[in-house]
């Protein structure tokens, strides 16, 4: 069902055999994760707050969410962590991916196998940096209290993979679940996309992507 193969940095991801597509780019999917999430998310809103709300649309492997427990431990900071995911991968692969050794920070590999081994759809104190609710959802199916979240890591399979969860009602919903000044952040750049978010009242931000991808979106509830 999924085949585990090494990307350029020489990190791991996922090839979906139901949806055709990999999990991350080849070029590398550390360096895509840090570059697209925690740079031009995590870092952009950590400039206006020390107490972070975070959804994640699609866990996955669970690196963006490695990351970003990485980064709450470090500084010190809060981070409230909600991630949607309608297909769970095995523990099997769990178990065999490699970003905790490529980082090379052995102590987060106990927090990697709780991120994934933790029950689903209950509020888990995984650190007391990092209070993780996972919902074993689909997007589509899933509603939010209005103004809760600081930043969106929204990171589906493409529009071409996955049309229905890219359209006008889910960039609404999300648009309505931030608070102001709330960011949302993507690898995805096509024009028809940005033009959606327009429309749901999104400043877009056009920034460089990571290598192998010219833009990623920043886009920023006024
Ligand atoms: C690009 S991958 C996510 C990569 C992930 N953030 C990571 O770091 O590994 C997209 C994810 O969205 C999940 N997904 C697909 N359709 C979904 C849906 N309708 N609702 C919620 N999650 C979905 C997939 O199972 C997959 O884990």
């Amino acid at each position: 069902m999924h085949q585990l193969i090494v990307t350029e940095d020489g990190s791991h991801t996922l090839s979906s055999e139901k949806f055709g597509v990999t999990y991350h780019s080849i070029h590398g999917a550390i360096q895509e994760s840090n570059h697209i999430f925690i740079e031009a998310g995590l870092k952009y809103i950590c400039q206006q707050s020390k107490n972070i709300s975070i959804l994640e649309v699609g866990l996955g492997t669970g690196l963006n969410a490695l990351l970003t427990i990485d980064f709450a431990l470090y500084l010190d900071i809060i981070v409230e962590y909600c991630a949607i995911e309608a297909y769970p991968i095995s523990l099997k692969i769990v178990n065999e991916l490699n970003y905790t050794n490529l980082l090379d920070k052995p102590n987060l590999q106990q927090y990697f196998l709780e991120i994934h081994q933790s029950d689903w759809n209950t509020n888990i104190q995984l650190h007391n940096n990092f209070p993780l609710l996972k919902k074993n959802n689909l997007l589509e199916n899933t509603n939010f209290k209005s103004n809760i979240f600081d930043l969106i890591y929204f990171d589906a399979f493409a529009p071409n993979e996955q049309p229905e969860l890219w359209d006008d009602a889910i960039f609404h919903k999300l648009y309505n679940s931030l608070k102001n000044k709330g960011v949302l952040v993507t690898y995805c750049a096509k024009g028809a996309f940005k033009r959606i978010l327009k429309s749901c009242g999104f400043i877009i931000e056009n920034l460089p992507g990571p290598p192998g991808k010219r833009e990623m979106v920043r886009a920023i509830k006024p």
